[in-house]
């Protein structure tokens, strides 16, 4: 699993599954780039983190949904740190509601964070990994995009984008020896979820045949999994996190 000498920018590592995500990836062996979008203490928390792990990183904040920001950020990381041979596309948001009442704005931010954001990120990244010719690329996605879900048109619809992103990006990188896969979570234990009343918990928990929810490192373990050399083998796939409950493809 050792990923000494290799760069990993993880999207979103300031909290929740982005932080496990950086700390897994650190404790073997790569120097992690975290990235926030304005939760600078938060981002440093991690880097505190990863460090006290023994691990080496460093914070970089911009806004996943901004081209010219992330480019730049990129193109700042790769002269300091090296070429980025991970990159993990973690960045998301939520804006919910019933679609008779959701707004164009509602849409656009999380179409733009959650699925542009990843098209944007993994186009700066790739020709470095291409040159390498080695590349590991992991998009995030969610069980949601797969089961869809009322209240969430928006979040489930950008979900179900990284899927097919993903698969062609595979199918394009797979020459240069760069794979890209997908890990979609269940419902994990984070300030995303973290609002949802008892009564919504208990009624998730009664779907899910492990019987409980999820931890950003039950997801961050998948991850890094699919960022070592022992997953080389493996492109255009989704690896689900969810307990068990769903359990197709
Ligand atoms: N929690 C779950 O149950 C669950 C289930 C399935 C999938 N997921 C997916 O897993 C990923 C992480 O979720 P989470 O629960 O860990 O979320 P979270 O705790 O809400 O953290 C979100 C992270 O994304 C960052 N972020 C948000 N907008 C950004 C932007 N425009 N540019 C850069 N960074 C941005 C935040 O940075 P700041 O700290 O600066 O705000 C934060 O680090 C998301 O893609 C989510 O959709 C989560």
């Amino acid at each position: 699993m050792s990923l000494k000498g290799k760069v990993a920018l993880v999207t979103g590592g300031s909290r929740g599954i982005g932080r496990a995500v950086c700390l897994g990836l650190a404790e073997a062996g790569a120097t992690v780039g975290i990235n926030y979008v304005s939760n600078e203490s938060a981002a440093l928390e991690t880097l505190g983190a990863v460090q006290d792990a023994g691990g080496k990183g460093f914070t970089i904040g911009f806004d996943v949904a901004e081209t010219t920001s992330v480019q730049d950020a990129i193109k700042k990381i790769q002269s300091e740190e090296g070429v980025i041979e991970i990159l993990v596309n973690n960045a998301g948001i939520t804006r919910d509601g019933l679609m008779a009442r959701m707004k164009d704005a509602d849409w656009d931010d999380v179409l733009n964070t959650n699925l542009k954001g990843a098209f944007t990120c993994s186009k700066a990244v790739m020709r470095g990994m291409m040159k390498k010719r080695w590349g590991r690329i992991i998009n995030i996605t969610s069980v949601i995009g797969f089961l869809g879900n009322a209240g969430q048109v928006n979040y489930a619809a950008a979900k179900a984008g990284l899927v097919g992103l993903t698969k062609s990006m595979a199918r394009e990188l797979a020459v240069r020896n760069v794979t890209v896969n997908c890990v979609a979570p269940g419902y994990i234990v984070t300030d995303m979820t973290r609002d949802l009343s008892e009564e919504i918990q208990e009624m998730i928990k009664a779907q899910i045949p492990l019987a409980t929810l999820g931890t950003p490192e039950d997801v961050a373990s998948a991850t890094v999994y699919l960022a070592s050399k022992g997953s080389g083998y493996i492109t255009g796939q989704t690896l689900h996190v969810n307990g068990g409950m769903y359990m197709g493809n």
